[in-house]
Order: structure tokens, then sequence, then C-alpha cells
């Protein structure tokens, strides 16, 4: 018989909305973790997922947060069973944020057991200072020490988020994090210049003139971090995004990248980018499924009292126009090195790049931010610093 049905969507989110305590900086939607309430939420997530299963086929699985690794191992165990039972297991990139202060050796294992193959670790720096300026929970020391749990739980695709910009980070503490971080071999490596967001006591601190902030600095430590990196056989494929294409290191840092998008990059991340369906579950989750875009309510009790009431937890859904929709697709693709090529973006969209959007190819293109190329567009290494600007003239 003929299956009529769509294409079942092949990536998945999971959003754990707790932390041990939440770091200066940080927007996304958590809270420090509260006894019963962390049950009650493993509890509503596997209803959640339960309810999305026969339309999922994960090939990708990420679980963010917050801190997902600040779930114990029932916890885990209970989650990762019920995915088991609905045949959500087995995907070919299974990763798990962790904050470096809560990884053990059990936890590792067991992750690992269930099919998860990547850890994505939230280093941020190096330096004791500027963690504790930041309200991180961890050491330097822990970082050296989980890296090595992971290792020797069986992890051979580690990611190592950094931030650069840091209120207090001179160029010579952001140059030895950079070389400690990288001397530990990780297959994959992200940096982000700090963010001032709303609400934030970083923010707040910005505002009563603790600190000021300093453009050339920012671009200066951006550029060592892409130049370390990639001398360090890293192969930058988004912004803020560099991998490895093999698991050796040895690679000269003039060779042409012979994979736009190297092997270690996230594979579910590129799927974002891209403008792939996605479910996402848990509080504050965003998934976009056959155009459309729903987001869970950002109130861990109100998702549980939903879920319990055997409803999705949905505050808001959008039905994008398609032109909408397609913008939005064109300026995320345009974060990633390899931009778009113009067959990809038709294929994904129905629109074609060049009939859409001429104007802003070539105004991008005169100043030096694009180069449209026989088969597709792209930024150039400077326009890539102003990503975000040139991703802006996409949206209609
Ligand atoms: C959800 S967190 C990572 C996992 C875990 N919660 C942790 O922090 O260890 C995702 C990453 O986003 C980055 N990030 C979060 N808030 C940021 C901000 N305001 N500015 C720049 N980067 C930020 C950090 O590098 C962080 O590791
Ligand atoms: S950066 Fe990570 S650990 Fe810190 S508050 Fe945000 S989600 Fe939690």
């Amino acid at each position: 018989m003929l299956d009529r049905s769509p294409a079942r969507v092949t990536s998945l989110y999971l959003h754990v909305p707790f932390c041990a305590r939440k770091c200066a900086y940080c927007a996304f939607y958590s809270e420090p973790s509260g006894g019963e309430l962390v049950n009650r939420y493993v509890a509503a997530l596997i209803r959640e997922l339960e309810m999305v299963a026969d339309d999922l086929k994960p090939h990708t699985i990420f679980f963010g947060g917050g801190t997902p690794s600040l779930l114990n191992l029932r916890q885990w165990e209970q989650i990762l069973r019920a995915m088991d039972r609905r045949h959500l297991l087995g995907a070919e990139e299974f990763t798990v944020e962790c904050n470096p202060a809560t990884v053990s050796a059990d936890k590792a294992k067991l992750l690992r057991s269930f099919g998860v193959n990547r850890i994505s670790m939230g280093v941020q720096s190096l330096d004791e200072t500027l963690l504790d300026r930041l309200g991180r929970i961890h050491s330097r020391e822990m970082v050296f020490k989980s890296f090595d749990i992971l290792r020797r739980a069986g992890f051979d695709n580690l990611n190592l988020d950094l931030m650069f910009a840091i209120p207090g980070q001179t160029p010579g503490i952001w140059r030895a994090t950079l070389a400690e971080a990288l001397a530990l071999g990780s297959e994959h490596l992200s940096s982000y210049e700090v963010i001032y967001e709303d609400d934030t006591p970083l923010f707040a601190q910005l505002q009563a003139g603790e600190f000021g902030v300093d453009e050339d600095l920012a671009c200066a430590m951006y550029e060592e971090f892409v130049e370390q990196a990639i001398a360090a056989g890293f192969q930058q494929y988004e912004v803020a995004n560099f991998a490895r294409d093999e698991r050796t290191a040895i690679q000269s840092p003039d060779a042409r990248p012979r994979n736009p998008v190297p092997n270690f990059a996230c594979k579910h991340n590129v799927n974002y980018w891209r403008g792939g369906s996605f479910y996402g579950l848990g509080p504050s989750a965003t998934s976009y499924v056959r155009g459309v875009r729903t987001k869970n309510w950002s109130n861990t009790q109100l998702y549980c009292e939903q879920l319990e009431k055997g409803n999705r937890a949905v505050e808001t859904r959008e039905e994008l126009p398609p032109l909408k929709r397609a913008g939005e697709t064109a300026a995320f693709g345009l974060r990633m090195v390899a931009g778009w090529p113009f067959e990809e973006f038709q294929r994904m969209t129905s629109f074609d790049l060049r009939r859409e959007w001429p104007a802003e190819m070539s105004q991008l293109a005169r100043r030096g931010w694009g180069e449209i190329l026989p088969g597709g567009f792209r930024l150039t290494p400077r326009g890539l610093r102003f990503a975000d600007a040139a991703a802006e003239m996409f949206l209609r």
C-alpha cells in the first residue's frame, strides 16, 4: 500500500527549563530548579512527547536549556525509556547540553547507553574571575574534569561554547582561554559575543555605567577567534560555529575546505538555518512544522498544568505567508558560510532568490559583504561579521 501520509518530522528539540542558578547574562527561559516541579516537568514532557511521537522520525535530537545535565539519573532514565517505547531513539545526532558542574561519570554513561552521541558544554571562559562575574557555577578545573569524563564515557563528538567581549575580559585573557579550549581537542567550537539581554543583571550593570561596550575590541576578539580556530584545524561553517571535517586535527590552515559544511557541524542547527521543520517540546520551546510556527508557554507550572489536562501547552500559533517564511529562511541561511545555493533555496521555499531579492544581493555585493556566485549567494568573511544586518534585508 502506498504511504500517503506527509513525511514525518526529522528534527526534535526538548527544552529543560532548570538551572542550578541563573547566570548574569542569560535570557533563556529557565529557573533555579525546584524539587517536585522537576518531576512534574518530566512527566509532562513525556506526555507531550507521546502526543507528537507518531509524526516524528528523528534524525537529530537536541536537549537544550536551561541545563539538561541537571536532571538526575532517574529522571533521565524515565525520559529516555519513554523515547525508546515510542521508537524515537537511534538518531544520527543526539546532543545534550551540559553545564561542566553537573557532569558525572554515571550520567555520561547512562546518556551514552541510550544513544546520546554528542555533548555541548557551556564553558564560556576559563578565567576564574570572569566565570565568577558571569555568575557561572563551575570552575575552570571542572571544565577539564568533565571533558575527561565525557571522553572516557565514549563521547567522540564534543562541543564547547565560549563567550567573548565579556566585561573585564582583556585580549590576553581571551587568547589564553581560546588556546586552552583549543588544546582540549573538541570536535566543535562555538563562540558568541556577549549579548546584553533586557532584564538580566549584566544589562542592569551596563545601564548603571559599571562598564562600557568596546565594539572595536569585540571585533578584534572575533577575528582572533576565527584565526586561532582555523589554525587549529577547525572549519568555520556559521558566524559563530566551527567544526572539524575529520576527527584528526591535522589540516593545513590554507587548504581549501572540500566540504562547505564540515562533518562535525551540528546537524540539528544546520536544519534550523536551512529552514527545515522541527518539533520543540518543553516550556518556551518553539516548533516549526509544515509552515506553522507554535510556541509553548514560558511558564513551567502552566506547561505542566496544560499537559496534565491532556492539552498541548501552546501559547501562540502562527501560519506565515509563504514569502515571509522564505525571507526568514533566506536570512537564517545566510548565517552559514556556504550561504544559499539557489537550487537548494528554491527546493526549501519554492521561491527563487534571484527573482525575489536581486536588489538586496547586489547591494550586499557592492558593499563587499556578499558574493553572487554562479550557483548561489553567500556572505563574505566581512559580511559574516555583520550577518544580522545583512540578513535583515531579506525579511519581508
Ligand atoms: C543554553 S546555554 C548552554 C548550556 C548550559 N545552560 C550552560 O550554560 O552551561 C547556550 C549558550 O548560549 C550562550 N549564551 C547564552 N546567553 C548568552 C548571551 N546573553 N550572550 C552571548 N551568549 C550567550 C552561551 O555560550 C551558552 O553556552
Ligand atoms: S547560560 Fe546556561 S546555565 Fe546559565 S542560566 Fe543560561 S541556560 Fe542556565
